[in-house]
């Protein structure tokens, strides 16, 4: 599994000290606000585990599952596998997820919860960001990293569903795509 990355662009002790800082500035943007995190699922779900651990607030969590992509393009069109949301009217909502790439994705999870929610206000905070240009108009309130445009794997992201348990963020050999193309 490891032998598949071609080069490591952050290991576990990076990433951990920034979610220090990042976690710092959430707290206190959200300090007594009602706030309900929206993690999307499964990509972000060890950012999640531990950015969360490090925001002490009386957060409330939803957690969604979306899916998007396919192998290493984005199809653009945009799954909610659950039918019922957490109630979040009234309440901040920050929406987590691991990369901004094309922006569909956290596109479409705005324009849903600015149509059906009620949320006092909507922020998303995304462990990595694509330098890409981007068709759609989104940003991220909270970056961590902002990387070059190549298909990295690990820490929750995956390829076809590999390699998010790998410690680290790394870029995945082109071999590797090839051999575990769907
Ligand atoms: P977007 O809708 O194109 O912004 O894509 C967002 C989703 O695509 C993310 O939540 C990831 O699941 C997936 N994705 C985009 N780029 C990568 C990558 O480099 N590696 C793994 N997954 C990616
Ligand atoms: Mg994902």
């Amino acid at each position: 599994m490891v032998s598949d990355i071609a080069r490591v662009l952050y290991h576990e002790s990076t990433i951990l000290s920034r979610l220090d800082e990042m976690a710092h500035r959430i707290t206190e943007d959200y300090a007594s606000k009602e706030v309900t995190v929206v993690s999307i699922l499964n990509g972000s779900i060890i950012f999640m585990a531990d950015l969360l651990r490090r925001i002490p607030l009386p957060l409330q969590l939803d957690s969604w599952s979306v899916s998007s992509y396919h192998g290493t393009k984005s199809r653009g069109q945009i799954h909610f596998r659950q039918s019922q949301i957490a109630d979040v009217r009234g309440r901040h909502v920050l929406l987590l997820d691991d990369i901004l790439d094309s922006g569909l994705t956290l596109q479409a999870i705005k324009e849903k919860l600015v149509a059906e929610s009620g949320a006092a206000s909507i922020k998303s905070c995304v462990l990595l960001r694509k330098n890409v240009q981007r068709g759609v108009e989104v940003e991220a309130d909270y970056v961590g990293f902002d990387i070059p445009n190549e298909f990295v794997v690990g820490y929750g992201l995956d390829y076809n569903e590999r390699y998010r348990n790998l410690p680290f963020i790394g870029v995945l050999k082109e071999d590797a795509i090839r051999r575990h193309a769907v």
